[in-house]
């Protein structure tokens, strides 16, 4: 049998765990389960909810993998960034592995991971530029290498995605938000006139609130909420924030269009890189600048274990280990 990674995933409402080959980064198994029905009456995740939901799902998913478990050669984790109370469920269940199976421990980074859902079961491309796009985070990114990674861009407030739950949740549409937003923008016509957050500025960053503050101005000045408002609103409010991260996307590449070393490859990534609004305009822009546009596949853009594990590869080779009285989830990170 091949040399596995088993990878674990808990930093918000997923419980995922999958085993990657380490030679051929082949995925040898995944699974996932996700919690949007137990939050989605309280129109977002609650971190005790979702920490005792872990405690549940993982050893389910665990269970699974024994039949490869003398395969393993590390155990690896996320640990940051994300909800401090779930990600310790699954660092507490990594460190048991490890200590159990006498193996060592990967703490990974789940923005890289997202970065990596690009090349699951491929080699890595650099230089890489790329737009995330999560819940949690906005940020463009420059990659040079596995252990250069550049923040470029990140939000003053709100992420994208998570103000595509905030409008669902206003709109007392479900959660999360990000595809019933978009399902209802497919069929409304952006008739409200929202502002394009940081319109005028040259400035490389992203800012949510003021347009989150506007719908809701909108929905305050309505009697009622049929469906065929709630469409128009959700069409104009995806139209002024895909504007938004495009605008500043426009700045990214004109910079690097001006640099002979720069990247050719964009990369979008993270669950809010699954909408099909953006997609498509950021082929346009790649088509433009003759950048090659490069995307996850659509199951692995939200959170999985797929993604740490594949990060983890790199680590495992790289000899970048975890002790286990180090490794600590952390909630926020700065650099990667
Ligand atoms: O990466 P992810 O699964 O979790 C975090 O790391 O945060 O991203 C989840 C986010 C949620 O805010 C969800 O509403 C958003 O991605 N999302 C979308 C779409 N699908 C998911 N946002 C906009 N359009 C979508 N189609
Ligand atoms: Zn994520």
């Amino acid at each position: 049998m091949q040399n596995l990674i088993l990878s674990i995933e808990s930093s918000c409402d997923d419980s995922s765990i999958a085993l990657t080959a380490i030679n051929t980064y082949n995925l040898i198994f995944h699974q996932k389960i996700s919690q949007e029905i137990q939050h989605s009456a309280f129109g977002g995740v609650v971190p005790e909810l979702a920490s005792r939901l872990h405690a549940e799902s993982l050893p389910i998913i665990l269970e699974k993998t024994k039949p490869y478990l003398n395969a393993l050669k590390a155990i690896a984790v996320t640990n940051e960034p994300g909800l401090n109370v779930t990600l310790l469920e699954g660092v507490m269940m990594a460190k048991t592995l490890s200590y159990a199976l006498n193996l060592p421990l990967i703490g990974v980074n789940h923005l890289k991971g997202h970065l990596y859902s690009l090349f699951l079961e491929s080699e890595a491309v650099f230089p890489l530029g790329a737009l995330l796009v999560s819940g949690g985070h906005t940020m463009l990114l420059e990659a040079e290498n596995f252990k250069k990674i550049n923040i470029r861009a990140q939000s003053l407030d709100d992420s994208f995605g998570e103000s595509f739950d905030k409008v669902a949740k206003m709109l007392s549409l479900g959660y999360p938000g990000g595809p019933i937003v978009e399902s209802y923008a497919k069929k409304g016509v952006a008739r409200f006139e929202l502002p394009v957050p940081l319109y005028n500025k040259k400035q490389l960053a992203f800012s949510f609130s003021g347009l989150k503050n506007a719908v809701r101005l909108e929905i305050e000045a309505n009697i009622s909420l049929n469906d065929d408002f709630r469409a128009d609103l959700c069409a104009s409010f995806q139209k002024s924030a895909i504007a938004h991260l495009l605008q500043k996307c426009k700045i990214f590449f004109e910079e690097n269009a001006k640099n002979p070393k720069g990247w050719r490859h964009f990369g979008v990534v993270g669950g809010a890189s699954a909408n099909l609004v953006l997609r498509e305009s950021l082929q346009v822009m790649c088509n433009f600048y003759d950048v090659q546009l490069l995307l996850a596949p659509l199951e692995f853009c939200s959170d999985n274990a797929a993604m740490i594990g594949r990060v983890a590869v790199e680590s495992y080779k790289h000899e970048e280990f975890s002790r286990i009285e180090s490794l600590q989830t952390r909630p926020r990170i700065n650099v990667f």
